[in-house]
């Protein structure tokens, strides 16, 4: 028995137990294409560079049938100073997407993180900010329209605490209400057929952050901006309380709009509270175990997407804030962890 289909026994092993299901000892379990296990889209985020990777790109388009790009297509990547656009990585996405047979997810059209100099130093006397800004829009929405599935419109609005609503270029120069209408209403001119989303993270730790999320969806639909989707990005760690991410996915499906849960990933070091790596990784496929059996039950309607947020541990951005951190279904190699087999045992138990 080669060293992999060990692991991959040992791993599955650990997951199965940790879902309180003893696995069925010598029978080695295949590394199942979780596409094929799911009735819904599973996706991942990735970056231009690493598709010319071999192991990288198969291991994407073996598991997954949707891509959202990491950074690629934010505006720190396209816009560049002169206030022209690039969109050479965000296009080598999309083209591994058509070739793959796999959805395009658009991430993201306005976003307080990104207030990129294009903008910064627009000459107002020459193109109004608006103007720029349905200009960009429509440029990022119609060069996908049939490919992007839908699109991250507004990005992690909410301030972290809860309280109100993120200050930004976009909220200054357009109004806190006005930027959601102007970027919806151009996104929605552009491609009439994509889902599009607001995005926020933290919301199933976070009850008052949740809240005020809510308020802004209810205000937006009120106000009959084009808001075709929810966003719950899902970034969490270890030691969040079972049972936060299914209430969360719950409670704004009660809009009745599909729901993407859009970048999932598990820390295992942030918290610091646990003991060692075997029960943080239990723990973690618990995690992930929960959030895809919580996203299965949900209206087949609203099942938009399960996106995690990479592949391997490697590839994470979390690897940046912690080298020990080990937040995602691959290891470094690629190879299934415990929390992979979680997810895979949870679509097959939908
Ligand atoms: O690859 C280039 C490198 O060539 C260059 O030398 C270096 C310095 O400029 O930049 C590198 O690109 C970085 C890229 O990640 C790839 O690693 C960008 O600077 C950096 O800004 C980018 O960070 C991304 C971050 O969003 C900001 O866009 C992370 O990868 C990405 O994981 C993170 O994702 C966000 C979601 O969009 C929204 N939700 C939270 C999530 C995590 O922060």
């Amino acid at each position: 028995m080669s060293g992999l289909s060990r692991r991959l026994i040992l791993a599955s092993g650990l997951a199965l137990a940790a879902c309180g299901r003893e696995p069925a000892l010598g029978q080695p379990i295949a590394e199942p294409p979780l596409k094929s296990l799911a009735p819904f889209p599973i996706g991942t985020c990735v970056r231009a560079p690493e598709l010319a990777d071999p192991a990288y790109a198969d291991l994407a388009a073996r598991h997954f049938s949707q891509l959202t790009a990491e950074w690629e297509m934010k505006m720190e990547y396209v816009v560049q100073p002169d206030g022209s656009f690039r969109f050479d990585r965000a296009d080598a996405i999309a083209a591994f997407a058509r070739q793959k047979g796999m959805r395009l997810f658009g991430h993201t059209l306005l976003w307080y993180a990104n207030e990129p100099e294009g903008f910064l130093k627009l000459d107002e006397s020459r193109q109004s900010f608006e103007g720029a800004v349905r200009n960009y829009v429509t440029a990022m929405v119609a060069r996908y329209r049939g490919l992007a599935s839908g699109w991250d419109v507004v990005n992690e609005p909410v301030t972290e605490n809860g309280e109100g609503l993120r200050e930004s270029l976009w909220s200054r120069k357009l109004g806190q209400t006005g930027q959601f209408k102007v970027a919806f209403e151009a996104a929605k001119a552009a491609d009439p057929a994509a889902v599009l989303f607001v995005n926020d993270y933290h919301l199933e730790s976070r009850p008052a952050k949740l809240r005020r999320y809510m308020q802004l969806i209810e205000q937006l639909l009120r106000e009959g901006v084009p808001l075709g989707g929810i966003g719950c990005q899902t970034h969490c760690w270890s030691e969040l309380p079972a049972g936060s991410i299914a209430a969360t996915l719950k409670a704004l499906a009660g809009f009745g709009l599909p729901i993407h849960l859009s970048e999932m990933d598990v820390s295992t070091v942030q918290g610091g509270m646990l003991a060692n790596r075997a029960e943080a990784e239990q723990r973690q496929a618990r995690l992930y175990a929960e959030a895809v059996e919580a996203f299965a039950a949900l209206p087949e309607r609203q099942q938009f997407a399960f996106t995690v947020w990479g592949m391997r541990d490697r590839d994470s951005w979390l690897k940046r804030e912690n080298a020990a951190d080990t937040p995602l279904l691959f290891d470094d190699l690629g190879r299934p962890k415990p929390a992979f087999a979680a997810v895979a045992d949870g679509l097959r138990r939908r």
